[in-house]
């Protein structure tokens, strides 16, 4: 049965691997059976990303160029930025109203960002009410299906339980259940082993030209007890070959013989991963270089998919204020 599917990303810089093996690559699969919609969630970044708005409109078209050079598909799925349908913030404020804020303080991600990201003031208002915005996104287009990175399972719970005392307050059976579309990848780390993120400058973007793909692959941490050439690794310890597992699974076997049979060094081991990931990456970058030389038919393209976002958010929206005012 064909599915109502809504995902979104902050735009707050280039896509690396992670958001490709993580989500977008279902994005682009899922656009074949179902109704899609894609938001760049630009209130979202501006929750962190306030004391430095300026660069989030370009973001927001690099993004786009992102998401087409990967394979989203403007003719099959509608593609815009949130902040350019204002209903997102309509149905947010409806939705604070019944979202308890004990909820909000025990969510798992608001706690980790609170740490994680010292460098910015996140005790905002805002961004406690993160969620709920997530929340109003997905709702406002009654979606069943949100393919999302396994970080975001909590939001996701979140929305449903907000979904449901909606339902229960106002209209029985009024947003329909949403649930979770995962990747089968296990998480790629970023280089360094750490969590693969654009803040700690660990991540092989998408964007990434060859030089820079052969430079960062050859500072990756491998297994710490393989010191000398002659030592026998243990594949299963090194971030390495979790690379080869995610993008050059018919190599997997052979890496597994020379790391453990020590017939190859590590040096080799990722120069030959490099190689690999340059062609990976081929295709979308030469999309992108296609793309990027015509920014204005980008901006087109957002200005018609919110057009179409706004069909669909008007309606929800006349139908919420139905069943909250009954009028
Ligand atoms: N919070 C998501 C992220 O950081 C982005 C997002 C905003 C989102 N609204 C959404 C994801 C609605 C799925 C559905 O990746
Ligand atoms: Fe990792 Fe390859 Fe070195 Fe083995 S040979 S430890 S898989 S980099």
């Amino acid at each position: 049965m064909s599915k109502i599917v809504f995902s979104a990303m902050r735009p707050t810089g280039k896509l690396h691997l992670g958001h490709w093996l993580g989500a977008l690559h279902n994005w682009v699969n899922l656009q074949k059976d179902h109704q899609c919609i894609f938001a760049i969630a630009d209130w979202h970044a501006l929750m962190s990303e306030y004391e430095n708005s300026r660069p989030l409109s370009e973001y927001i078209v690099d993004m786009a160029i992102d998401w087409m050079a990967c394979g989203i598909d403007p003719d099959k799925s509608i593609l815009y930025v949130q902040s350019d349908v204002p209903e997102h913030l309509e149905l947010q404020m409806v939705l604070s109203c019944l979202t308890p804020l004990s909820w909000l303080e025990r969510n798992p991600t608001y706690k980790e960002q609170l740490k994680e990201i010292p460098s910015r003031n996140l005790q905002t208002h805002a961004f406690l009410g993160y969620p709920v915005l997530q929340a109003a996104d997905i709702l406002l287009y009654k979606a069943n299906a949100v393919p999302i990175g396994q970080d975001q399972l909590p939001h996701l719970e979140l929305c449903r339980e907000i979904a449901r005392r909606f339902n229960f307050l106002y209209k029985k059976e009024f947003f329909p259940d949403c649930q979770p579309i995962l990747t089968q990848t296990p998480r790629l780390l970023g280089i360094d082993n750490r969590k693969m993120s654009k803040s700690y400058g660990n991540a092989i973007n998408l964007s990434d030209s060859a030089s820079d793909i052969t430079q960062k692959a050859a500072k990756m941490i491998t297994d710490p007890q393989r010191i000398h050439r002659s030592d026998p690794g243990r594949p299963e310890h090194c971030n390495v070959y979790s690379y080869y597992q995610a993008l050059a699974p018919d190599l997997t076997k052979e890496v597994y013989a020379w790391c453990t049979g020590a017939t190859k060094g590590c040096t080799e081991c990722k120069k030959i991963l490099a190689d690999r990931m340059i062609d990976y990456l081929a295709p979308m970058r030469d999309k992108r270089a296609q793309l990027e030389k015509d920014k204005d038919r980008i901006r087109d393209i957002l200005r018609e998919g919110a057009k179409k976002a706004k069909s669909i958010a008007q309606k929800t929206m006349a139908q919420v204020r139905q069943a909250v005012f009954g009028s």
